[in-house]
This record gives C-alpha cells, sequence and structure tokens, in this order.
C-alpha cells in the first residue's frame, strides 16, 4: 500500500495564538485539515462569545487566500464565568464548547479555575445546553508527581465531575496514560478523548535524550513506552471515542531553549504525516480514516468533510525550522525523515 485516500481530517484541539503568530501558523493547519477546535488561552483568555466570535474573524483573516479552513471556537472557563455566557455559547453557530485549564496546569492557564466546585452550575448549564466540555486533565497541587498529574485528576476531578453531571459531554484532551484510555472505554459514550501526534511517537525518554531535549517538552508530559503502546492501541483500535487531536502549539525557539522553557510541541506543519507515521509503526492502518476525520465529527455532531486527500509513501524530510515572529519555530521531529507525505490534492 503506498496511497491512501481519506475524508479530509479535522484537528480537534489546536493553538492558533493570535497576531503575529496567528499569521505565521494558520497556514499550516489550513492544509492538512478542514476544521479545528481552536483552544482559547491566550493572553488574556477568549472569555466570552464576544471575544470567541472577535477571534474567529482574525483567524479567518489570517487564512490564506481561498482557504476554506474552518475554526471552530472555545471558551476558556475561570472561576467567575457565569451560566449567561454559556447558553449564549450553546446558541452561538461558532462556539463549540469550553475549556477547563486548572489553574496553573500548562502554558498560559493562570487564570485557568482555582477550585472545581466553584464551576457546578456551568457545567450544570453545559449539561442542559449540551456544550461540550473539553479538560486539561492534570490536577495542579503542587505535591503530586508530575508524571501522576493524569491519573490523580481521574480520581480527584473528572469522577467527580461526571458523577455529578452525568448528561455532561466531555472531550479528555490529549490523554497520556494507559489509565485515561482505560478510564474513557469503562465510560459511557459522553466521554471522548483526542490523541496527538507526538505522544503516539514518543515516550518520555525523549526529552532526555543525550541531553535535555526542549522541543520534546509539552504538557501533559510524555509517559512511559507502556502508556504510548496503550494510545496506540487506542488510537488504532476503532473505538468512536478517540480522535485525533494535535495540540500543535508553537513557540519560538528562544522560548522553548531556554532555562524555563515553554511546554507545546508544534506539528500542524506535518500533523497528517505524523499520525500516519504512528498508524504504520503499529502496521494497522484499517482505522485510520475513522481516527483522523469522522470520530471526531461524530462527537461534535458535525458532518463529516466532503472534500478527500490523499497521502503517499514518499521518504521526505522536515526542515529544521520554520520562520515565526520571534526568531524561528522548530517543528516536532525536525530535520527527521518521514514516510508519508500529503498530497496536494486528494
Ligand atoms: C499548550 C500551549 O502552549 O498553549 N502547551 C502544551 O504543552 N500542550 C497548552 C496545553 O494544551 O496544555
Ligand atoms: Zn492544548
Amino acid at each position: 500500500m503506498d496511497e491512501i485516500s481519506l475524508i479530509r481530517p479535522d484537528d480537534w484541539h489546536l493553538h492558533l495564538r493570535d497576531s503575529p503568530f496567528l499569521e505565521a501558523v494558520v497556514g499550516d493547519s489550513a492544509r492538512q485539515f478542514a476544521r479545528a477546535i481552536v483552544m482559547p488561552n491566550l493572553v488574556p483568555p477568549v472569555r466570552s462569545c464576544a471575544d470567541a466570535l472577535a477571534y474567529r474573524e482574525r483567524i479567518l483573516a489570517a487564512l490564506p487566500p481561498a482557504s476554506r479552513f474552518e475554526p471552530l471556537m472555545t471558551l476558556y472557563l475561570t472561576d467567575n464565568t457565569r451560566v449567561d455566557e454559556i447558553r449564549a455559547a450553546s446558541e452561538s453557530a461558532h462556539v463549540y464548547g469550553a475549556k477547563l485549564y486548572p489553574a496553573g496546569a500548562t502554558t498560559n492557564s493562570d487564570a485557568g479555575v482555582t477550585d472545581l466546585e466553584r464551576l457546578d452550575a456551568v457545567f450544570d448549564a453545559m449539561q442542559k445546553h449540551g456544550l461540550v466540555l473539553q479538560v486539561h486533565g492534570e490536577a495542579t497541587e503542587p505535591g503530586i508527581d508530575v508524571f501522576d498529574r493524569e491519573k490523580v485528576f481521574i480520581e480527584r476531578s473528572l469522577e467527580r465531575i461526571r458523577n455529578d453531571f452525568p448528561a455532561l459531554r466531555i472531550v479528555f484532551e490529549h490523554v497520556t496514560t494507559r489509565d485515561a484510555v482505560d478510564y474513557v472505554l469503562a465510560a459511557d459514550a459522553n466521554l471522548a478523548a483526542t490523541i496527538t501526534p507526538h505522544h503516539l511517537l514518543i515516550n518520555r525518554n525523549a526529552m532526555f535524550a543525550g541531553g535535555l531535549r526542549p522541543h520534546h517538552f509539552c504538557l501533559p508530559v510524555a509517559k512511559r513506552e507502556e502508556h504510548r503502546q496503550a494510545l496506540v492501541a487506542a488510537a488504532t483500535g476503532g473505538d468512536p471515542r478517540f480522535f485525533a487531536g494535535t495540540d500543535s502549539a508553537p513557540h519560538s525557539r528562544a522560548a522553548k531553549e531556554s532555562a524555563c522553557g515553554c511546554a507545546g510541541i508544534y506539528s500542524a506543519h506535518s500533523a497528517i504525516e505524523l499520525y500516519a507515521e504512528a498508524f504504520e509503526l503499529a502496521g494497522d492502518f484499517e482505522q485510520f480514516e475513522a481516527f483522523m476525520s469522522r470520530h471526531g465529527a461524530d462527537y461534535y455532531g458535525l458532518p463529516h468533510n466532503r472534500e478527500r486527500i490523499r497521502i503517499s509513501r514518499r521518504d521526505w524530510q522536515l526542515p529544521d525550522s520554520l520562520p515565526c515572529p520571534d526568531g524561528e519555530l522548530v517543528p516536532f521531529r525536525a530535520g527527521d525523515r518521514l514516510r508519508w507525505k500529503l498530497d496536494a490534492d486528494g
């Protein structure tokens, strides 16, 4: 098999930032994907529907000419999010969810939620209005080992939210552990999860291979090999609750290669090829189109894209860096060779 044709995929978890970064990166996603759930962790965050609609306009204005890429917007939940904002979001044609960042969990999460119980009225409104909750599932209490944060979040928070709001539709974003995969598999159809290309391809050793590798640092941090294998099994296994979400998160080289480097891996540039590499290594493309192009749309109640793309088995080399406003951007697997290439037309 040297060519695969599939429905054009969507990216169910993406960071596009704002101008001038936005202009530097949005073309990469638009070349690969038809739609993307756009994360709201700008500074200041996207807190209201008005913010989300204004951000959407900035994204559309930054797109390459003739691009039909569709940004699907989300709100950023804070301690002060009001129930009427949730109702307005559920009525908006462009807002597809609200993102829960536990305060301090990751990049630009300072305005996130400090005490989940304060959001009960918001969760209740989301459940009632059918607005999806996107969750950064990591516990942030300082005593918790960084590699255990996802597991502890399941035990201390996610289980409670699901019990108290059984009709709430939740996407457990960028899962990184066997614990998370098993938890989703044991849950009902309201709980789904995104999986990134980098968590399918690297384990935590990649951060320390021959020295400290800041371009492999993201949050949630990559885990042990057994967890990576569980993610690969989930992605290739055909269960409709798992779908692609790159979590492509651009930071300049200077911000990454620093004494206190930012968390985030940039993969939008070659996202589909990276996912294809992971499926190839697993030796199983059977569920590739379902994972890339159908499961997410089905979960969000959106039609499958009509356009198709083609990827071909063609060795190519990723660039060492890409231009960006603060210098350059080092993409995931910079300088490495990949085996699959997205063709210009399907
Ligand atoms: C993301 C970012 O840079 O915005 N970073 C990351 O490591 N994934 C935030 C996030 O999704 O956690
Ligand atoms: Zn993210």
